[in-house]
């Protein structure tokens, strides 16, 4: 019987036969070759992700997430790693959800929206975390994004990271399906489902999305001609370098390269045997730089304060780490492992040791007699004059800034973290109290002077805060 669904199936097909059979024959590259390349970036990736979670103590996706990727396949193919920094960045990743808690019910997150909690699960997931209740408060944070859309959208355009509507909701989709609780599970089911018809119809504009769409339709396993397709139209932009551009009317360049070999490898639409796979690796060897990284440039504005994470390219640095870890991800696709299970499956402490850092307070850093100088000279005072406007009962929140967790605290408002442990004087809570260049908190009248020397004194301890939940119970799940 003749439909239009297996001849547009077959020249499909076709298409993909004909990409690859016009790429020249060679032999792979050489294991000690990818091997080198890898062993190269390594180094450079490790010192920048611990020295990004020093400098600014927030989960990025340029320092934390991608670089994390690629630790974990790293790892799992016999490369040493720094496994105390990987388990700081998960750290860092789990902390950062569990910070967001708060912002959830008010509809965002410390990134905007979906794309940084989602970017988090991802790299939490190939590590081997197993969901839990704060996992499943972002896929539910998901559920609530974008109700008027049959997608999910991206919080601003900083390409080719952030900005593709395709990459969030990806994001998203995959960390709805990395959640295990059965009612999460029906109400995703329409979303999902609407989603996919999204995918279906949507134009891709750039390599960024397509490699997106491929990587969701894949996820859905919704129409095997879409996803042969959508394979069909990569291919067909690879350049006669080997690598792919972002854009049409770009070059070549290590993120779109890294990412777009990731995904056709991923959703099974190439294997690292095709020719096309191969002389994708080749353009990566030849393209990376001395010392190791792969430079991209910057097409962005600056959103955040720019700082130097001692990762190679200046003000490039931000992109070139992520274009660096896909790079060497796409690299390590064609590196045999070694290890069968997850990082945290092999290593069963580390889950303990993750969630004992990603606490907002690690009680073993403080004295009993501490917590109760929190709970009677500090929290009355919060709880008094100042949840009114800024914790999770307030009728409107004030300057972004949560109060009533230590998380909340830490993360800060619109300025940034409000504390710095230890360091009062850098502290924006403390000056507040002072109106040391800020507005005067609380705003119409100044605490008096014993109360004022209380917060000096429990900053310098370190702030010893056992509070675990917001003032209000933000989620359902417990
Ligand atoms: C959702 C992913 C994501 C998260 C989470 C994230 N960033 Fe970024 N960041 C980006 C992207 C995308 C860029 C732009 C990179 C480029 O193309 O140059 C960027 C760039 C930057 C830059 C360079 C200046 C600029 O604004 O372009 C700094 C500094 C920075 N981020 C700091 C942070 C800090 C601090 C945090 C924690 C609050 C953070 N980032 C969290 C995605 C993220
Ligand atoms: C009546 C509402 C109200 C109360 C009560 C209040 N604040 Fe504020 N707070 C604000 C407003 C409004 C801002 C924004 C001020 C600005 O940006 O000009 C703010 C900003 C801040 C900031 C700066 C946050 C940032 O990231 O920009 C800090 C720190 C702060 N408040 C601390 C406190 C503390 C500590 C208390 C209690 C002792 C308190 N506030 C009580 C309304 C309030």
């Amino acid at each position: 019987m003749l439909s239009l669904r297996p001849v547009a199936a077959t020249l499909l097909a076709l298409a993909v036969a004909v990409s690859v059979a016009s790429a020249e024959k060679a032999a792979p590259v050489p294991l000690a070759e990818l091997r080198a390349a890898v062993t190269k970036a390594l180094p450079l990736l490790e010192r920048s992700s611990a020295f990004a979670l020093q400098e600014r103590a927030c989960f990025t996706c340029h320092h934390g997430a991608h670089p994390s990727l690629v630790l974990n396949d790293a790892w799992a193919r016999g490369f040493g790693i720094n496994t105390n920094n990987f388990e700081d960045q998960l750290a860092r990743a789990y902390l950062g959800l569990i910070e967001d808690r708060p912002r959830f019910k008010d509809g965002w997150s410390i990134a905007g929206t979906a794309d940084g909690p989602g970017t988090a699960l991802w790299m939490l997931e190939v590590a081997g975390w197993k969901p839990d209740a704060t996992t499943a408060a972002a896929a539910e944070f998901f559920l609530d994004q974008n109700k008027n859309l049959d997608h999910w959208v991206p919080p601003m355009k900083r390409p080719p990271t952030v900005g593709s509507e395709f990459t969030t909701t990806y994001l998203v989709l995959r960390g709805l399906r990395s959640q295990s609780w059965p009612e999460l599970a029906m109400r995703a089911r329409t979303r999902t489902a609407a989603a996919g018809q999204w995918l279906l119809a949507a134009v891709a504009r750039n390599t960024e999305d397509s490699v997106h769409r491929l990587r969701a339709l894949h996820l859905l396993d919704l129409d095997e001609a879409a996803l042969k397709k959508e394979a069909a139209e990569l291919l067909a932009v690879q350049a006669a370098d080997g690598g792919w551009p972002q854009k049409p009317d770009t070059a070549s360049d290590a993120y779109a390269t890294g990412t777009t070999l990731a995904a056709l490898h991923d959703t099974g639409a190439l294997t690292v045997k095709d020719a096309a796979f191969q002389r994708g690796l080749r353009y990566l060897l030849q393209s990376q730089a001395a010392d190791g990284s792969w430079h991209v440039r910057k097409r962005t504005h600056d959103v955040q304060p720019f700082f130097d994470s001692s990762f190679p390219h200046g003000v490039d640095q931000f992109i070139s780490i992520s274009a660096t870890s896909w790079a060497s991800y796409a690299l390590l696709r064609a590196v045999p492992r070694t290890e069968k299970k997850t990082y945290l499956a092999a290593h069963p402490q580390a889950v303990a040791r993750v969630l004992a850092s990603a606490r907002p307070n690690a009680e073993q850093h403080f004295t009993e007699g501490q917590f109760t100088f929190f709970r009677e000279k500090i929290e009355p005072v919060l709880s008094a004059q100042c949840y009114e406007c800024h914790s999770a009962t307030a009728k409107k929140l004030k300057a972004g800034l949560h109060l009533d967790t230590r998380g909340g605290i830490l993360t800060g408002g619109d300025s940034g973290p409000a504390l710095r442990p230890s360091d009062p004087d850098r502290s924006l809570l403390f000056r507040s109290l002072t109106s040391d260049r800020l507005e005067l908190m609380p705003p119409k009248h100044k605490l008096p002077a014993a109360v004022i020397a209380d917060f000096r004194k429990w900053i310098e301890m370190g702030a010893p805060d056992p509070r675990t939940e917001p003032a209000a119970k933000p989620t359902t799940y417990k």
